[in-house]
Order: C-alpha cells, then sequence, then structure tokens
C-alpha cells in the first residue's frame, strides 16, 4: 500500500490559496491538512474556520483539520460547520476526550488525536472505541520546514504494534505529521504510516505532481 499524502496548506502561498489546493489535488495529493495554531498552544499563529470554509468545497477531498490550540472544544463546532471531514485535537490539552472524540464523531467526521513527540500513546487504549486517526507528531508542532525527530518515528512503530494488538489497526488511521521529504517518507512507510503530512517538501518544490510521486514511493 503507498502513503496517502495530504499536503499542509501552512506553506501553501496565501494570496492563492484556492489555486495551491486544487493544483496539489490534481498533482496527486489524497487530502488537504488545515493547520490551526492559536498563539498559546504552540508559538504561532494561522488560520481558523473562516479560511477553511473558503476552500472545504473547492475539491471532493478530505479536509484534515488539525488543531493547535489550547482549547479545542470552543472550535469543533466551527470546524464542522466550515466543511472540515475530520477533526484531529491534541491530547495535551484536552481533559475530557472521549467526550471531545465523541461530539466529532457525532457530526459524522473523522475524530483524530494528536501526540506531540515527547507524548506517550497508553491513554489512548482507553478511547479506541472512539478514534479514527492518531497523529503522531515528528516535528514539536508550530512550524513548517523543521527536521524529523527520529525517536517519534520509534515512537510511530510502537503505536502500530499496539493497534496491531488490540486488533484495531484496520480501524484506527495512523498519520505522521513534521519534516517528511523523500527519505522520512520511505522510514514512514516501513513503520506503518498511513498517512504523511507534508508541507514544505511539496509546496516548496518546483513540480508537486513529483514531489507527492517521490513521497508515494
Ligand atoms: C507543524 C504542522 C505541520 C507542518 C509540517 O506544526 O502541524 O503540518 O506544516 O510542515 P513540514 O512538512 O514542512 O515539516
Ligand atoms: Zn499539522
Amino acid at each position: 500500500m503507498s502513503l496517502e499524502i495530504y499536503p499542509s496548506i501552512l506553506s501553501a502561498d496565501f494570496s492563492k490559496l484556492g489555486q495551491e489546493v486544487i493544483d496539489v489535488i490534481d498533482s496527486g495529493a489524497d487530502g488537504i491538512h488545515v493547520d490551526c495554531m492559536d498563539g498559546h498552544f504552540v508559538p504561532n499563529l494561522t488560520f481558523g474556520a473562516p479560511v477553511l470554509k473558503s476552500i472545504s468545497s473547492l475539491k471532493k477531498v478530505p479536509f484534515d483539520c488539525h488543531l493547535m490550540v489550547t482549547r479545542p472544544d470552543d472550535l469543533i463546532e466551527d470546524f464542522i460547520k466550515a466543511g472540515a471531514t475530520g477533526i484531529t485535537f491534541h491530547s495535551e490539552v484536552v481533559h475530557h476526550l472521549q467526550r471531545s472524540l465523541r461530539r466529532i464523531k457525532d457530526a459524522g467526521l473523522k475524530a483524530g488525536v494528536a501526540v506531540n513527540p515527547a507524548t506517550d500513546f497508553a491513554h489512548l487504549e482507553w478511547v479506541l472505541d472512539d478514534l479514527d486517526l492518531i497523529l503522531s507528531m515528528t516535528v514539536n508542532p508550530g512550524f513548517g520546514g523543521q527536521s524529523l525527530i527520529p525517536a517519534a518515528l520509534e515512537k510511530t512503530k510502537r503505536i502500530d504494534q499496539f493497534l496491531k494488538e488490540k486488533s484495531v489497526r484496520e480501524k484506527i488511521k495512523i498519520q505522521i505529521d513534521g519534516g517528511a521529504n523523500k527519505e522520512t517518507a520511505r522510514e514512514a512507510k516501513k513503520a506503518g504510516v498511513d498517512i504523511l503530512v507534508a508541507g514544505s517538501y511539496i509546496f516548496g518544490s518546483d513540480s508537486y505532481s513529483t514531489a507527492i510521486a517521490e513521497l508515494k514511493g
């Protein structure tokens, strides 16, 4: 199975964001990764639901929203209304993980939990029924263009193993985010990753279709 590739629009040219979305999808990407940052959970600010709304109907593909915010519960409703097909929030900041996942799933969306490079995943054992995706961060969130942290990829292998042991590997997808390039994509595939998020590698390239094909391997 080849990796699914979701370009992160964080590295897109915002002056022509709609066209960037259309171009990466026409170049073979499988979905769009939308990075929402609040300047608190991470030291950077991006965009919220209004920007998602302006692009979410341009293509019939997953619009996978990664909320790097301290209070994701406050934003879930707006992202659902703006056309998200999946919402992932960070387990480091959510007190009632199962309730938040349930809200997303009850609206018919894919529900994901993200874990930072230094965050363990053992607690996810207790929400497997309500989980569609684990996002294993391979950089500390906040910025594009960082290098993948090897230990985070090692942890991702263990997540793959853990999901197999729990017999939920088919149901729950593994995504990694941060530091994607041709070499790390190869490592990701070996680690059992299903979805690779890539920002600067794709949007910084001269040919989106070549970059996406290289990541798929
Ligand atoms: C990082 C974001 C990523 C970022 C990845 O906080 O969550 O989605 O855009 O960028 P690259 O692929 O450049 O590491
Ligand atoms: Zn992201």
